[in-house]
């Protein structure tokens, strides 16, 4: 259960607490600690980490689109990395603000153009249909891990052009999310799980790990043609890297279990299969993917009547935004027919998820026919229930045992 030691509020100030956000019970329960501080006020003072987190839809929201005073250049997580001794250099798109975010985001945004990310749908869908025949046919499996990151993992580093394995993919992100937060015990075990890697990981971002045809190697053309600043193209893939796979794998393995357990959602989407995608927005409201990021006021600022000075961070919770009651009907409900406009889990602003036609494609070549192929879906009970993993900011299934009857 999550407690704290809460402090009144000043005039100007925000009400404080004394709350780890990146405790394992915090983490255990994140929309109980969502709860508690959305009960202080939509912007909480974390004594701990001298950072205010922010829970309230309108205040996300204003903290996201206005990227001045609100910077990414400090780092989008707990961290300055501006600051001496900083253990890591800024990522070249979504820890730069404009004009450098302006021209990076201009030339990726050629590469993954709506035109180029369609013309993957027919291998995506192919894919997605031959595994989940195969899967499904046996009955009781793993969706995460036999679904979610089997499709993932094979598709998205296919596109891209790398090779990455499973073991290398999971270490990788899981390390990528828990250094958004603190040096905690959560960061120290996933920087060892990802040791063993280091060879690959130092090489997989060069340009000679890139495999012909694939759009990492039109990032290093850029870079070439000079649309993208010299040095960047390996930095992005990391980006690619990093947001590209853990949140998919997320929203898929969120939205199975959701609809195991919605029966009506459930026989609703059986009945109009092409409803695949409002469930894919509806997963992500309801189960956001990153639960944490931040931003750095680069001058002094207000936010809700809080006066935040220079150099303040502010933690960013979208989940929180994506169930806050006064902007969502009945936020804790699944409702795949919900109009889900505004969801907040791929960001908003400048830096809103360059990747998210992409991330839906996967979802809808998954869930699609997983949606035709199946008549019943439940929890199989012989398996341990399903959990999230728990990581500084990403939200994910760590297993999730399903049954199946095929239609
Ligand atoms: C359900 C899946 C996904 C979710 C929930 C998600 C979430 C997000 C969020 C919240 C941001 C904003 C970060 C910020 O403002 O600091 C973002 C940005 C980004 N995402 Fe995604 N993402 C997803 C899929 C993908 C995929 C498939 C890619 C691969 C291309 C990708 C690449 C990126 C990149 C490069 C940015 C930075 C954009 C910028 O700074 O201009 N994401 N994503």
């Amino acid at each position: 259960m999550v407690q704290a030691v809460i402090t009144e509020n000043a005039p100007g100030k925000a009400p404080a607490t004394d709350i780890d956000p990146f405790a394992p019970e915090v983490l255990r329960d994140t929309y109980a600690y969502h709860d508690l501080l959305r009960a202080l006020g939509p912007v909480v003072y974390i004594s701990r980490y001298n950072i205010h987190a922010v829970t309230g839809y309108a205040q996300v929201r204003e903290v996201l689109e206005k990227w001045d005073p609100y910077t990414s250049a400090r780092g989008a997580g707990l961290s300055d990395i501006t600051q001496p001794g900083a253990w890591r250099a800024g990522g070249p798109i979504v820890e730069v603000d404009p004009p450098r975010h302006t021209k990076t985001r201009g030339a990726l945004g050629k590469i993954l153009s709506p035109i180029v990310v369609r013309n993957w749908g027919e291998k995506f869908k192919a894919e997605g249909a031959e595994l989940v025949e195969s899967v499904v046919a046996r009955g009781r499996f793993d969706g995460v891990r036999d679904l979610a990151e089997a499709f993932v993992l094979k598709v998205f580093p296919d596109v891209l052009g790398l090779e990455i394995n499973r073991d290398q993919a999971v270490a990788v992100g899981n390390m990528n999310f828990n250094a958004l937060g603190p040096m905690n015990a959560y960061f120290e075990a996933s920087v060892a799980e990802v040791a063993p890697f280091l060879p690959w990981w130092q090489k997989i971002t060069q340009r000679e790990s890139m495999i012909p045809g694939g759009f990492g190697e039109l990032i290093f053309q850029a870079e070439d043609a000079g649309e993208l600043d010299p040095g960047t193209a390996s930095g992005l893939i990391m980006s690619m890297l990093r947001g590209g796979m853990d949140t998919t794998i997320s929203a898929i393995g969120s939205a199975l279990w959701l609809l195991s357990r919605n029966q009506e959602q459930w026989e609703l989407l059986r009945r109009e299969p092409n409803r695949a995608r409002g469930v894919f927005d509806e997963t992500i409201r309801l189960e956001s993917p990153i639960q944490t990021f931040f931003r750095t006021a680069k001058s002094p600022t207000v936010l809700a009547g809080v006066e935040l000075p220079e150099g303040m961070k502010v933690a960013v919770h979208p989940g929180a935004a994506n169930r806050d009651p006064s902007r969502w009907e009945n936020p804790t409900k699944f409702d795949i027919t919900r109009q889900t406009t505004g969801q907040l889990a791929l960001g908003y602003g400048i830096h809103n998820c360059i990747g998210q036609m992409i991330a839906r494609l996967e979802f809808e070549s998954v869930v699609g026919p997983f949606a035709k192929l199946v008549k019943a879906v439940e929890l199989d009970a012989s398996e341990a229930p399903p959990s999230y993993r728990p990581n500084n900011a990403l939200r994910t299934l760590a297993a999730l045992p399903l049954k199946v009857t095929l239609a």
